[in-house]
C-alpha cells in the first residue's frame, strides 16, 4: 500500500476545526454528523470493533494504544449489577496540547456520536466526558450540545431509533493534570481525590464504580463515526504502517504561525512547519530543538527532527515520541535549560505524590536543575541527576513519574556542553566548552 503523508481538504474529518460554522446540531447535521447513526449502530459491535481494528487507529491521548483492540476488552455480556461504562478523556492537561478544546467546542457532536458509536460496541450503559475545570467555555458548549443530542432523541432511551439506551453525563474536573491518567481520573469521577489506581486490575476489569471501563482520549472517539461511514481502508491510507490514519498537530512556539491542524499521520516535519505555520521564526537556520509530543517527551535537537516523520516510529526512532503530537518549536533564542527547568517544576508541582519516587524525585530534580540553569552545580552533578531521572523512571505507580523523567534525559542527551558551559563560567574557570568549540 502507498504511503500518504499529506492531507487534502476532501479527507479531513474535522471540518470545523476553526469554528468557521456553527457548533450546534443543525449546522453539525449540514456536515454530515448524525447522518444514520442508526445504520452504524446496526452493524453490530463485533463488526464496529473490527472496521476500527482494520483502521490502525491508535490512541490519540499520548500512549497510542490500539483503539478498536482496546474495546474488545470490555465484557460480551455486561451483567445488570456491573453495567460497563466509557469514560471521555478531555482533561488535556500537557503543557502544548490543545487539540481536544478545538473539537469540543467547535465539533462537539463529532465526540457525542463518537460516544454514541464506542458506547454502543463496547457494550456500554453511558459515558461520562470528564474535561478539564479550565475549560470553562468549552464545557458550557458541551453541555449544550449533549441537551441537543437528548432532545432530538440522538442519545438517552432508544437512541438514534436503534433500540439501544445510552447517556451521555459531563463532567467538570478542577484542573488537576493527574486527573487526566485514567484510573486517577475515575477515582476523581467517583468523588474522590484523584489519585492513580495500582494497575492490575485495568479498567477494562474494574474501573469506574468498580464496573469494566474503557478510558479514551476526545480525538480517539470523535474520529470513530467517520471511520465507520468512510471505512477502514480510507483512514489507514494516510501514514505509514502500524501509524494510520489522519491526526491533530498542535503546533506552538517559534515557527510564524502556531496552528492547530488535521494532517495525515507521518507527515515529515519541515513539510508540516512549511505547510501550516509559515516556517521556522528567523528560518530553518534558527531552529534549535523541537519537543515533538507534549511536554513529557524529550527534545530532539534540529538536526534529527528536520526530515522526521510525525509518527509513533519515526519519533522513537529519533529517541522522542508522538505522545499527543503537541509540537513545541524552540528557537536559537531559547534558554533551553530554562525550559526543561520550568518544565521540571510543573511535574513537581503536579505529582500527586503518592508514591516516594516520584514525590521526592520530580523536587530533586527540579532543585537540580534550577542550580544547573544558573550553573551553580558542579560537573559531577549532570550524572547524578541522570541517575536519579532513571530511578524515578519506570518505578512509580503511574507515568507522570517518566514523564518527568524523559525531558531532563533528553536535555542531558543533547545539550550537556551547555550544562557544562554554564557550570565552568560560573566559577570563572576560563574558557567555556563550546565556546572553545567556535573558536
Ligand atoms: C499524568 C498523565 C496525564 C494524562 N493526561 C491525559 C489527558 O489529559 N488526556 C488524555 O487523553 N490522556 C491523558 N493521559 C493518558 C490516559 O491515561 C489514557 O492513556 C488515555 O486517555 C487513553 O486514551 P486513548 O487510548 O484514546 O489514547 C495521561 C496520562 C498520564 C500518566
Ligand atoms: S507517579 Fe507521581 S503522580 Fe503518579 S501516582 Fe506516583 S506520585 Fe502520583
Amino acid at each position: 500500500m502507498s504511503v500518504i503523508t499529506s492531507l487534502t481538504d476532501k479527507d479531513r474529518i474535522f471540518t470545523n476545526l476553526y469554528g468557521y460554522q456553527p457548533w450546534t446540531l443543525q449546522a453539525a447535521r449540514g456536515r454530515g454528523d448524525w447522518d444514520n447513526t442508526k445504520a452504524l449502530l446496526d452493524l453490530g459491535q463485533d463488526k464496529i470493533i473490527d472496521v476500527m481494528k482494520a483502521s490502525g487507529l491508535r490512541g490519540r491521548g499520548g500512549a497510542g494504544f490500539p483503539t478498536g483492540t482496546k474495546w474488545s476488552f470490555m465484557p460480551k455480556t455486561p451483567s445488570p449489577e456491573r453495567p460497563s461504562f466509557l469514560v471521555i478523556n478531555a482533561d488535556e492537561s500537557e503543557p502544548g496540547s490543545c487539540k481536544d478544546r478545538e473539537i469540543i467546542r467547535h465539533d462537539p457532536h463529532k465526540l457525542i456520536e463518537g460516544a454514541l458509536v464506542a458506547g454502543f460496541a463496547m457494550r456500554a450503559r453511558a459515558a461520562y466526558i470528564y474535561i478539564r475545570g479550565e475549560y470553562i467555555r468549552e464545557a458550557e458548549t458541551l453541555f449544550a450540545a449533549v441537551q441537543e443530542a437528548y432532545d432530538a432523541g440522538l442519545v438517552g432511551k432508544n437512541a438514534c431509533g436503534s433500540g439501544y439506551d445510552f447517556d451521555v453525563f459531563v463532567h467538570r474536573g478542577a484542573g488537576a493534570y493527574i486527573c487526566g491518567e485514567e484510573t486517577a481520573m475515575i477515582e476523581s469521577l467517583e468523588g474522590k481525590k484523584g489519585q492513580p489506581r495500582l494497575k492490575p486490575p485495568f479498567p477494562a476489569g474494574a474501573g469506574l464504580y468498580g464496573c469494566p471501563t474503557t478510558v479514551n482520549n476526545v480525538e480517539s472517539i470523535a474520529v470513530a463515526p467517520t471511520i465507520l461511514r468512510r471505512g477502514a481502508e480510507w483512514f489507514s491510507s494516510f501514514g505509514a504502517e502500524n501509524n494510520r490514519g489522519t491526526k491533530l498537530f498542535q503546533i506552538s512556539g517559534h515557527v510564524e504561525k502556531p496552528c492547530v491542524v488535521e494532517e495525515a499521520m507521518s507527515i515529515p516535519f519541515r513539510e508540516l512547519i512549511e505547510k501550516h505555520c509559515g516556517g521556522i521564526r528567523g528560518g530553518w537556520d534558527n531552529l534549535l530543538a523541537v519537543i515533538p509530543g507534549g511536554s513529557s517527551v524529550p527534545l530532539v535537537p534540529a538536526k534529527d527532527i528536520m526530515d522526521a516523520p510525525m509518527d509513533f516510529d519515526g519519533l522513537k526512532a529519533v529517541g522522542s515520541g508522538l505522545g499527543t503530537a503537541a509540537i513545541i518549536v524552540m528557537d536559537k533564542s531559547t534558554d533551553v535549560v530554562r525550559a526543561i527547568s520550568r518544565i521540571s517544576y510543573f511535574y513537581k508541582h503536579e505529582s500527586c505524590g503518592q508514591c516516594t519516587p516520584c514525590r521526592e524525585g520530580t523536587g530533586w530534580m527540579w532543585r537540580v536543575m534550577e542550580r544547573l540553569r544558573t550553573g551553580d552545580a558542579e560537573i559531577g552533578e549532570i550524572d547524578m541527576l541522570q541517575q536519579v531521572t532513571k530511578q524515578v523512571e519506570g518505578h512509580s505507580i503511574c507515568a507522570l513519574g517518566d514523564a518527568a523523567a524523559w525531558p531532563i534525559q533528553g536535555l542531558i542527551r543533547h545539550f550537556r556542553p551547555e550544562l557544562e558551559r554554564r557550570i565552568t563560567e560560573r566559577k570563572g574557570g576560563g574558557l567555556a566548552p563550546m565556546q572553545e568549540a567556535a573558536e
